[in-house]
């Protein structure tokens, strides 16, 4: 990898970011790490950079205020990095009755998980598209599929972050920018925590590890696969999806989110 060359990857400290960030520094790329925590981002950074030869930058911020993200592309230019690889993978998860959720923490997520990923694609895909070089990850979710009570925000989420990278990889392919999205299914990861779920043993019960999922989603990205699933759930999900109403798959939706 040159020297200025950068993979970028948010929500790098913690799950499925962090390990795809061992993989891509296994392989000898420069990593530009973010979260909002500057502690688990000097960890990681410590942790990677001791097992491989390779740059690392660490960037604590809060991706739901959008204004960061163009902070943190103006702070990257002026270090005129240059990000190869885009990896969208900051996001969280609310589990409870629409009604009675804190509606700041839901407008919270639809800026992350939604607004923040829109707008590092504008930014970042501009760039890679005048060098007729680059690859994007969105991390979407198996959700993306499904209409899900009692995490219906998360789910709609998902859907705009599956739906968004499928447009973008038919405008961006003629410039030689390559586009994927992961859907993963549950995975042991912070994420059930963070969405403050009732019964954490249930969904772990049937939960990915996230080293495995990285792996995964690294080797196909590589590939080239624009859509990627990992795991029974993900494939059965979005395959069995297509022969079945909405209404019903939302239905056996809250059977299981109801018991998560
Ligand atoms: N785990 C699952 O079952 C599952 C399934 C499908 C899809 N996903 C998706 O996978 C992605 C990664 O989640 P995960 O399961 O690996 O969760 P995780 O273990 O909670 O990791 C989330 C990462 O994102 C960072 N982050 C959270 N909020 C942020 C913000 N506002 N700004 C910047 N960074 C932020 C966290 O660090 P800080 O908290 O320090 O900021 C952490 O590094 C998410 O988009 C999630 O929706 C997860």
């Amino acid at each position: 990898m040159q020297k200025n060359n950068y993979v970028l990857i948010s929500g790098a400290t913690s799950g499925i970011g962090l390990e795809l960030a061992r993989l891509y520094a296994k392989d000898g790329y420069n990593l530009i790490l973010i979260s909002r925590s500057q502690n688990d981002l000097e960890k990681t950074k410590s942790e990677l950079i001791k097992n491989n030869n390779i740059e690392i930058e660490i960037f604590a911020y809060d991706l739901s205020k959008i204004e960061n993200a163009y902070d943190l592309y103006e702070k990257i230019k002026e270090k005129n990095f240059i990000v190869q690889t885009l990896v969208n993978n900051a996001g969280f998860g609310d589990s409870c009755e629409f009604v009675y959720a804190d509606i700041n923490r839901l407008n919270q997520m639809v800026d992350l998980n939604i607004k923040s990923l829109m707008n590092m694609c504008h930014l970042f895909a501009k760039d890679m598209m005048e060098r007729r070089n680059g690859d994007i990850l969105n991390v979407a979710s198996v959700a993306a599929y499904l209409g899900g009570p009692y995490m219906a925000t998360y789910y709609a989420t998902k859907a705009f972050v599956l739906n968004f990278s499928i447009g973008l990889y038919h405008e961006l392919k003629k410039y030689g920018v390559r586009m994927h999205v992961l859907c993963p299914g549950p995975t042991k990861t912070k994420f059930i925590d963070v969405a403050e779920s009732q019964n954490k043993k249930a969904f772990n019960n049937i939960s990915m590890k996230a080293d495995k999922v990285a792996k995964i989603c690294y080797k196909k990205v590589k590939r080239n696969k624009l859509i990627i699933n990992t795991g029974f759930i993900s494939k059965f999900t979005s395959f069995g999806t297509r022969f079945m109403s909405r209404k019903f798959a939302a239905k056996m939706t809250q059977k299981i989110n109801g018991k998560i």
